[in-house]
C-alpha cells in the first residue's frame, strides 16, 4: 500500500470481529460537553524528585544497591539500598524532571568528542550513574483501579522499582515505557519510585543528555480500558467529506469477562461533534486485549496543513454496566500525504517541496531536558525561515515535540534509532510507530540512519526489507525511508520504499532515480554552510569558524544543496544537516570547541547568515541580508567581501553613501562586492520590478554601552513548566547591537519564576549552562554499638574512644538471629570523612531514630540532646565548628527502640549543600539567552541584567493562572 488512499481496506483489515460503519454527520452539537467526569486520570509526576549520583562498581557509592544476600532478582520486593522503600533520601538533591544531569557537568577534554566533552561516561564513573526517587501518595479509593507509571524517555539503561519491587529495565534512552504497578501499591499510603540510570555507554554519536529528561506520568484506569496508545486514527479525504477510520485496542485487566460498548465521537477544533458511531454488544475475556475498528464520515472538514494546522479530536468512551468506564482522547488531523517518484511530495493533493532541517534534541542552557514551550520556540524559529519539515535525527522525539509540530504545522520525518530485526529492534520500531501514528505532522517513517556496515550490501537489504514489511503492517498509511550515505544502487537502496539520500556528494542521485524510476526520493541530509555565528575570520584553534562557503568555494554548502534539490522535481525536498547547532560533534574541529557548527541557527536559535539565504529562497517575504558586520578596527583600507542574500531582483550597495554598484540577484545564489574597509555605514537597497524595495544596513558601532533584555513571550502560565526565552543584547550608546561584544552579564530574578539555563551560541564556551546548588552526600561509615547501663555522662561518645571491639550495630534483614536482649541504653559510633568546606556550605545530618530518645555527638561535642524518636527521621544542622576535614566521629546515645528492624547501612547520611553561584553568561558577538521558567504561583517576574560598565536592564514577565 503505497499511498494513503485505502482507508476502507485499512479499517477492514484491522478488525474482523466488530466492523461497524455508522455514518452520522454534519450535525453540529454546540459545545459538546468535555467536562463529564473522567474515568481515567493521567497525572504528571514531574515534580519533587530526589536525585544523587551513584556509581557503576563501587557499591558503597551506589547506595548499597544490589548487595543484599537475596537480590531483587532473587525475591520479589527485595530492592535494596536506594531501591528500597525505606531508604533515607533526604540528603539527595531535590528537583523536578525533565532533568538532564549531563548539561550540569563541567567540560573536560577527556570527555567524548561526540557528546561535547562533558565529564560523563566511562572516564567519569562518579558522574555516570544517576539515581532518582519520588514518593507518591495513592489513596485507598484507588484500590480496584489499574495504576501505571510511564516515562517518556530516560537516558539511558534505566532500572525502575516501586516500593522495592523490581519493575524492569529499559535499555533505550529514547523509547517511552510504562509499568503497571497496581499490585505493588500501598493504597492509602506513600509509595516510592526508584530509578537507576546508567550513562556509562552512549547510544548516538551526538550529545544525548542524561537522566529522566522527558516527562513522567501516573495513569489510573478502570480494569476495562483503552490500552496505552490504544487508538489509531487514519483519514481519507474524498470530495466534500473525509472518512475517519479508527482502530481501538481495549484491554480487560479485570478478573471477569466484560461486555461493553465503544462510543466514538469526532470533535472539531471548537469542540462540536462532527461525527459519531457506537459499537455495541462487544465482549472481551478477562485478561484479553483486542482491536475494534469502525469508521465515521466527517462532512466538509477543514484539512490539516502547514498553513492551517487544524486539529480534530477523537473522544473514545468505553461503556459497561451503564457507566462510562474509560474516556480517552486522541488528537488527529484530517489530511492526505503522497510521495510520487517523479513529482515529489503532496499534502492534501497539493505539491509541497520539503524544506527541512535535521535536529537533535538539545538546546542551550537546558541540554536534552527541553521544556515543552521551548520545543515550540525552536519550531517557530525554523518556520520563520520558511522551513516546513524536521527530521528527528536519529531517534524518536518527545511526544510534546510532535504535539507542537501538529499545532504549528511542521512536517516530521520520525526516525527509529537502531536497525535490526530481532525482537528488541522490532519492538522499539513498533513502540515509536504506535505512539506517533496519530500525529498529522508525521509524514514519513525512517528505519535508521547511515548504517555503514550494512547500507550497501545484501545484509542491509534483508534487514531493511524485513523492518519495512513489519512497519507497513503497523501503519499502512505512511511510507518508509532510511537515510543512506553510500552504496546507492546496492543494499538498502534497492529495497527501500522511499530513498533517503544523505549528501549529494556521496553518489549519483540521478543514477539512482534512473535505475529505480518508481522509487520516490528525499534528501535526508544535506550540507549547510558550517560557521560560527558572527565570525568571519577562521580561528579554528579556538573553536571558531568563518562560513565554509567563504573560505572553501569548492565544498558543498547551503546554496549547492538547495540548487540541486530545487532543480529536480522528482525529489521531494531535503533536510539540511542541521537546523540548530547542537552539543557534541564539533567537526571538523575538536576541543576546545564543544558544539557542532552545522546549524543554520546557533544553539540558542540566533540565526546565522545562511538563515537569510534560505528565507530568501523559501519564502515570499522580502529578504535582504548583507554581511559581515562592519566593525573591523585595524582593517582600514583592506578589502572585505560583502555578500547579500536577497529575493529582490537587484541590489545596490553603498558605503558611506557612495554607490558600489547595482547587481541582479542570481537565482538561488548570492551577490558579492569586494569593499575597501572604512568605518561607517554599509547600506544595501533592494529593487523589485525596477522599484525600490527593502533596505538593509550594517554600521560600525561604538563601544558597548548598555545591556538590553527582550522576551519571546512576556506572559506565561503559572504551571511550573512554561518558559519565556529571553534575548540578551549588548548595544552601543546609539542603540546599535555591538556585533563583537563579549561582555559578561550577571542575572538576578525576583518573583514567581526561576532561571533554568543560559547560553550564547559560542561553540567554544566552557561557561556553565546551569547554576545549581550542589548537594553532596557524605557517606556515613559502618555503625558499631555497645549496650550500656545508663544514657548519662557516657565517655564512649568522645572522639578518641577506642571502639575496636564493639559489635556491628544493625542486623541485616537476612540475619535470622534473635533480637538483642533488652538493655537500658546503647551507644552507637561511626565515622565519616568530610571534605574541605566552602564558606557558604551548610551541613545537615539526616538520621533515622536510633532510640526512643537520643543524644547526638560529633567529635565528642553534643549537637542534639534527648530528642524523641520521629517516624520521618531526624534532621540536624551541624555547626561547622564541630567538624573538620578528614575523619570525624559521630556518636549517638539512645534509649532502647522497640522495633529495631532496619534495612541495614542506611541509618543516616550527611548532606553538604553549596548554594548556587549567581547566574551569568558572556554575550557572544553581542547576544546571549536566558531561559526563565514559571513556578505554580501567579505574579510578576523581574529579571535584571548587569554588566560592569554598561547600563543595566530590567525585564518584567507576567505569570498568569491559566
Ligand atoms: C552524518 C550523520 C550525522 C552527523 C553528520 C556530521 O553522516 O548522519 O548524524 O554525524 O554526519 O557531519
Amino acid at each position: 500500500m503505497k499511498n494513503a488512499t485505502s482507508f476502507l481496506k485499512t479499517a477492514l483489515r484491522v478488525n474482523r470481529h466488530f466492523w461497524c460503519l455508522f455514518v452520522l454527520i454534519a450535525f453540529s452539537f454546540t459545545s459538546w460537553s468535555l467536562t463529564r467526569a473522567s474515568a481515567r486520570e493521567k497525572i504528571s509526576i514531574d515534580s519533587d524528585w530526589r536525585f544523587a549520583f551513584g556509581h557503576p562498581f563501587d557499591t558503597n557509592k551506589d547506595f548499597s544497591n544490589g548487595t543484599g544476600y537475596f537480590s531483587y532478582f532473587a525475591k520479589a520486593g527485595y530492592g535494596d539500598g536506594a531501591a528500597s522503600k525505606n531508604f533515607d533520601d533526604r540528603a539527595w538533591r531535590n528537583l523536578d524532571v525533565p532533568h538532564d544531569w549531563a548539561v550540569e557537568l563541567p567540560f573536560d577534554d577527556k570527555g567524548t568528542h561526540s557528546h561535547g566533552y562533558k565529564a560523563i561516561g566511562r572516564n567519569f564513573p562518579d558522574n555516570s550513574i544517576g539515581w532518582y526517587r519520588k514518593t507518591l501518595f495513592i489513596p485507598e479509593s484507588d484500590l480496584g483501579k489499574r495504576i501505571s507509571i510511564s516515562f517518556d524517555g530516560v537516558f539511558r539503561n534505566s532500572i525502575v522499582w516501586v516500593n522495592g519491587f523490581y519493575l524492569g529495565t529499559e535499555p533505550s534512552g529514547y523509547a517511552g515505557f510504562s509499568y503497571d504497578i497496581t499490585d505493588y501499591v500501598a493504597y492509602g499510603g506513600s509509595n516510592v519510585i526508584a530509578v537507576r540510570v546508567d550513562n556509562m555507554m552512549e547510544e548516538g554519536w551526538f550529545y544525548e543528555g542524561a537522566g529522566i529528561y522527558r516527562h513522567t506520568w501516573l495513569t489510573k484506569t478502570e480494569p476495562l480500558h483503552v490500552a496505552q496508545n490504544g487508538t489509531f486514527v487514519s483519514t481519507e479525504v474524498k470530495e466534500n467529506a473525509a472518512a475517519v477510520a479508527v482502530t481501538t485496542t481495549i484491554q480487560n485487566d479485570g478478573k471477569a469477562d466484560a461486555t461493553f460498548e465503544i462510543e466514538q465521537t469526532v470533535l472539531d477544533a471548537a469542540n462540536n461533534a462532527v461525527g459519531t458511531t457506537t459499537q455495541k454488544q462487544l465482549t472481551l475475556k478477562s485478561g484479553a486485549e483486542a482491536e475494534y475498528a469502525c469508521s465515521m464520515e466527517v462532512l466538509n472538514p477543514t484539512l490539516w496543513s502547514i498553513e492551517t494546522p487544524y486539529l480534530h479530536k477523537l473522544v473514545t468512551k468505553v461503556l459497561s454496566g451503564g457507566a462510562v468506564v474509560d474516556r480517552y482522547e486522541t488528537t488527529f488531523g484530517i489530511r492526505t500525504v503522497r510521495f510520487d517518484s517523479n513529482e515529489g511530495f503532496f499534502l492534501n493533493g497539493k505539491h509541497v517541496k520539503i524544506k527541512g532541517t535535521n535536529n537533535h534534541q538539545d538546546h542551550a542552557g537546558v541540554g536534552s531536558a527541553i521544556p515543552d514551550a521551548l520545543q515550540e520556540y525552536r519550531i517557530k524559529c525554523l518556520k520563520e525561515m520558511g522551513s516546513n519539515a524536521i527530521r528527528c535525527s536519529h531517534n524518536p522525539p518527545t511526544p510534546e515535540f510532535l504535539d507542537a509540530c501538529d499545532r504549528l504545522g511542521m512536517l516530521v520525518l520520525d526516525e527509529n534509532r537502531l536497525m535490526g530485526t530481532n525482537q528488541e529492534h522490532l519492538d522499539l520500531l513498533k513502540r515509536m510507530m504506535v505512539r506517533d501514528r496519530n500525529h498529522p505532522s508525521v509524514i514519513l517513517w525512517s528505519l535508521g540512519n547511515e548504517e555503514w556496515s550494512i547500507e550497501g550490501n545484501v545484509t542491509g537489504a534483508r534487514i531493511a526489507a524485513t523492518m519495512q514489511a513489519f512497519a507497513q503492517k503497523i501503519d499502512p498509511t505512511r511510507r518508509i525511508t532510511t537515510a543512506v550515505s553510500g552504496g546507492w544502487g546496492a543494499g538498502i537502496s534497492t529495497v527501500i520504499d522511499v530513498m533517503g539520500f544523505n549528501y549529494l556528494t556521496h553518489g549519483s542521485i540521478d543514477e539512482q532515480h534512473k535505475k529505480f524510476p518508481n522509487q520516490p526520493g528525499v534528501g535526508t541530509e544535506e550540507t549547510t554552510t558550517s560557521s560560527t555565528r558572527g565570525i568571519y575570520v577562521d580561528d579554528k584553534a579556538n573553536g571558531r569558524m568563518a562560513p565554509t562557503d567563504r573560505t572553501d568555494a569548492k565544498g558543498s554548502n547551503v546554496e549547492t544543496g538547495w540548487k540541486f534539490y530545487d532543480e529536480r522535481p522528482f525529489l521531494a525536498g531535503l533536510f539540511y544537516w542541521t537546523g540548530f547547532d547542537y552539543k557534541g560533534e564539533p567537526n571538523p574541529l575538536g576541543w576546545p570547541a564543544v558544539l557542532s557548527e552545522f546549524g543554520i541557527l546557533d544553539a540558542c536559535g540566533f540565526p546565522k547568515d545562511q538563515f537569510y539565504y534560505l528565507k530568501s529562497v523559501w519564502t515570499d517575504e522580502p529578504v535582504l541580508h548583507i554581511f559581515p558586520h562592519w566593525n573591523w578596527k585595524g582593517e582600514e583600507g583592506k578589502p572585505i567581501r560583502v555578500w547579500a542574500y536577497s529575493n529582490c531582483d537587484e541590489v545596490e550597495l553603498f558605503l558611506n553613501k557612495k554607490s558600489l554598484g547595482r547587481q541582479a540577484v542570481p537565482k538561488n545564489s548570492h551577490l558579492e562586492w569586494v569593499v575597501t574597509y572604512q568605518p561607517g555605514v554599509l547600506l544595501a537597497q533592494g529593487y523589485k520590478n525596477g522599484k525600490k524595495s527593502i533596505l538593509q544596513k550594517v554600521e560600525t558601532t561604538d563601544e558597548p554601552a548598555s545591556v538590553q533584555l527582550s522576551a519571546d513571550r512576556s506572559i506565561i502560565n503559572a504551571d511550573g513548566k512554561d518558559v519565556s526565552v529571553v534575548t540578551v543584547v549588548v548595544k552601543d550608546k546609539k542603540g546599535r547591537v555591538v556585533p563583537v561584544a563579549m561582555n559578561e552579564v550577571a542575572f538576578t530574578l525576583d518573583g514567581p519564576g526561576k532561571i533554568i539555563g543560559v547560553g550564547n551560541g559560542d561553540p567554544a564556551s566552557h561557561e556553565p549552562d546551569r547554576f545549581i546548588p550542589s548537594a553532596k552526600s557524605v557517606k556515613i561509615g559502618v555503625w558499631t554499638s555497645l549496650n550500656v547501663d545508663s544514657a548519662e555522662n557516657r565517655p564512649e561518645v568522645k572522639a578518641e574512644f577506642n571502639d575496636a571491639d564493639w559489635s556491628p550495630a544493625f542486623r541485616r534483614s537476612r540475619d535470622a538471629s534473635a533480637p538483642a536482649a533488652p538493655v537500658k541504653a546503647t551507644v552507637y559510633r561511626t565515622r565519616f570523612d568530610m571534605p574541605e568546606m566552602g564558606e557558604k556550605d551548610s551541613v545537615t545530618l539526616m538520621l533515622s531514630s536510633l532510640g526512643e530518645k537520643q543524644s547526638i555527638y560529633v567529635n565528642g561535642q553534643i549537637v542534639l540532646k534527648d530528642v524523641a524518636k520521629n517516624a520521618d527521621g531526624l534532621l540536624i544542622n551541624l555547626p561547622k565548628t564541630v567538624l573538620h576535614p578528614g575523619n570525624n566521629v559521630l556518636a549517638v546515645v539512645a534509649t532502647p527502640l522497640l522495633d529495631r528492624r532496619r534495612s541495614g547501612g542506611d541509618a543516616g547520611s550527611i548532606q553538604i549543600l553549596t548554594p548556587a553561584d549567581g547566574w551569568k553568561r558572556k554575550v557572544f558577538n553581542g547576544l546571549a539567552q536566558v531561559i526563565v521558567q514559571s513556578t505554580e504561583r501567579a505574579g510578576e517576574i523581574t529579571l535584571k541584567a548587569n554588566a560592569p560598565g554598561l547600563t543595566s536592564a530590567v525585564l518584567k514577565l507576567q505569570v498568569n493562572q491559566k
